[in-house]
């Protein structure tokens, strides 16, 4: 990599190399640091930074996530902005997420043998790819990948399903995914229906930052749309593997019962760990009589569960219009901003950011 400028990030021991021909978030990526980011295409706005000193440029028609506002506040998307300076101090708004300690957590681009693609509903399948036998891939729950899908850019991310072992690899060296049916949708079309086992796939990561925040002292609540429950089921799990003892509950909204994912999982998680519930509410039937689903959309039945968030942590995972509709919610109900961690899906196409893929 050409080297430019040297990045610091105020308030941290936190400084890497930076090319003047890529985002600033991508040099700290390979620089194997971990600042806030999860959609790498300026939607989701958790890479916002002002600068301290030196100066940075971007496109302004790519950074989406930003208002004229914060534009004119000199506000950037460092997963669009890069360097023109040759000292930059940058200022993160959103908390820095645990750094890693392995060199191996800086992303790369691994070959991958699709080993099992099965369907779990009518709209979502379960692909499950293997990583070479000397892939050092360390990643922590929450995280994903983008998959190359032959002739579409760019590659679609969806994130791991599991959690990684102790060790941070895979466990198996297998990698789960949830791929949800887009319509219209020619990368998922081409991964339902062309993808078969023996297959090779380019798949590179892990990026995200999505996870719980360093100290968790009270409950967690995980709110997951369609497959976002992937990302939020993998770091609920890890958490409660690694002892974590305040009550745990993960609410799945879909629309109908032929959509219900991770069930069971749910179930498995429940009869290991006293503290962890879960709910599924259906936003478009009405559950039978004698099964144990809610109905309606959960920012319209949270309160009903819950009376008070002030001392939870957040977790939401889904379609931007889920993910902002029930961030407001729990926001409502006492949830502080810095306990809240949310995961967006991404654009399918970055000029249309609304009609996405999914990443979980
Ligand atoms: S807007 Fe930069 S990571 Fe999403």
């Amino acid at each position: 990599m050409r080297t430019d400028a040297r990045i610091r990030v105020e308030g941290t021991d936190l400084t890497f190399d930076a090319a003047s021909d890529q985002p600033v978030l991508d040099s700290a990526l390979d620089a194997g640091i971990r600042l806030p980011h999860n959609c790498r295409g300026g939607i989701c706005g958790t890479c916002r930074a002002s600068v301290v000193s030196g100066t940075l440029e971007a496109d302004s028609s790519v950074q989406y996530a930003l208002t004229q506002r914060e534009r004119e506040n000199g506000v950037w998307l460092l997963c669009q902005a890069r360097p023109t300076a040759s000292d930059v101090v940058v200022r993160v708004h959103a908390p820095l997420p645990p750094q890693p300690k392995a060199a191996d957590a800086r992303p790369q681009t691994f070959l991958c043998e699709t080993v099992a693609t099965r369907p779990i509903t009518p709209r979502v399948r379960e692909l499950v790819f293997a990583l070479p036998k000397t892939a050092g891939f360390v990643f922590k729950a929450g995280m994903h990948v983008e998959i190359a899908v032959p002739g579409i850019e760019p590659p679609r991310t969806y994130s791991m399903l599991d959690a990684p072992g102790p060790d941070g690899k895979p466990v198996d060296g297998l990698l789960r995914f949830l791929i949800a049916r887009q319509a219209p949708g020619a990368a998922s079309a081409w991964l339902h229906e062309t993808l078969r086992p023996g297959m090779v796939s380019s798949l590179t990561g892990p990026f995200g930052t999505f996870g719980l925040p360093e100290r968790v002292p009270g409950p967690i609540l995980g709110l997951a749309g369609g497959t976002g429950i992937a990302p939020v089921l993998a770091v609920v799990e890890e958490a409660l593997s690694a002892g974590f003892s305040a009550p745990v509950t993960l609410v799945l909204s879909v629309r109908d019962r032929d959509e219900i994912l991770a069930m069971d999982a749910f179930s498995r998680i429940a009869r290991r760990h006293e503290n962890f519930a879960w709910k599924v509410t259906l936003t478009r039937e009405q559950p039978p009589p004698g099964t144990r689903f809610g109905t309606g959309r959960i920012p319209d039945m949270l309160h009903r569960v819950h009376g008070q968030l002030a001392h939870h942590t957040v977790l939401i995972a889904g379609t931007p219009g889920f993910v902002d509709a029930c961030e407001a919610c729990v926001q409502a109900l006492g949830a502080a901003p810095d306990r809240i961690a949310v995961d967006s899906f991404l654009p399918a196409d970055p000029a249309t950011p609304q009609q996405g893929e999914s990443i979980a």
